[in-house]
């Protein structure tokens, strides 16, 4: 079976109506990312933190998996697709994805501020002062702030290196070590990128740029990849 890595960013779940972060109007335009994302911010206001997480934390519990979610899951009836994503959502796996990387972590799961070995999943919307893991500590988001190490990417550079085809969607390339991701994709892999308002793509060989919307990009190259299999 072919292999199909997909790199998401925030604009994939941004027709389900979640906000990107540098779009205008982007979530980072709203609040200060030392205050709610780094763990300088945890550690002088943690209540803050954790109400930021919980708003958005109930906004993907609302929304639903838009029609990019779902083609990459449909991906799967042909090739064996991994989703790599920045996004903390869990609209992907909502859509039927089977093999979801996590870059930044993961909005519905808590983790101990002790035991960092310690990962929960946050039933409803609330995680609050208080909230305790088994060793006694406070429990903090499951997410990956800014000055963090991000665990994963020894696993996603392995992933990306043996694509056949490697998707790009929904992101700016401005986060690194995520955004670098694209260039551990074999020279010879198809490499496909969709995004209204494409940056950060000079120089990556084989790209074909999708100027549209998730929504819409999406499907039509899954079903040009699904006919193009057969
Ligand atoms: N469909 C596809 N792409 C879209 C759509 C859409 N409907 N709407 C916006 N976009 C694109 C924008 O053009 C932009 O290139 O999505 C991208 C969003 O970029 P960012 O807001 O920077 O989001 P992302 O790249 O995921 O940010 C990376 O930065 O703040 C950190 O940890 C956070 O994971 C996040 C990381």
């Amino acid at each position: 079976m072919k292999k199909v890595v997909v790199l998401t960013g925030a604009g994939i779940s941004a027709e389900s109506g979640i906000k990107t972060f540098r779009d205008s109007g982007g979530l980072w335009e709203e609040v200060d990312i030392n205050e709610v994302a780094t763990p300088e911010g945890w550690k002088k206001n943690p209540a803050r933190v954790l109400e930021f997480y919980n708003l958005r934390r109930k906004q993907v519990l609302d929304a639903k998996p838009n029609a990019g979610h779902l083609a990459l899951a449909e991906l799967e009836n042909v090739f064996d697709v991994q989703v790599i994503t920045q996004n903390i959502d869990n609209l992907h796996e909502r859509a039927g994805s089977k093999k979801v990387l996590h870059l930044h972590g993961e909005v519905t799961k808590s983790r101990s501020s002790l035991d960092p070995g310690l990962i929960y999943e946050i039933e409803g919307w609330q995680l609050d002062i208080g909230d305790k893991c088994s060793k006694g500590s406070q429990l903090r988001p499951h997410i990956v702030w800014f000055g963090e190490l991000v665990p994963n990417m020894e696993l996603a550079y392995r992933m990306a290196s043996e694509a056949d085809i490697f998707i790009v969607v929904g992101t700016s390339l401005n986060v690194h070590p995520a955004a670098g991701l694209v260039h551990y994709a074999p020279e010879q892999a198809l490499k496909f990128f969709v995004d209204p308002n494409p940056a950060g793509v000079e120089g990556i060989q084989h790209l074909e740029l999708i100027q549209e919307k998730a929504g819409k990009g999406l499907p039509t190259l899954v079903r040009k990849l699904l006919s193009e299999s057969h």
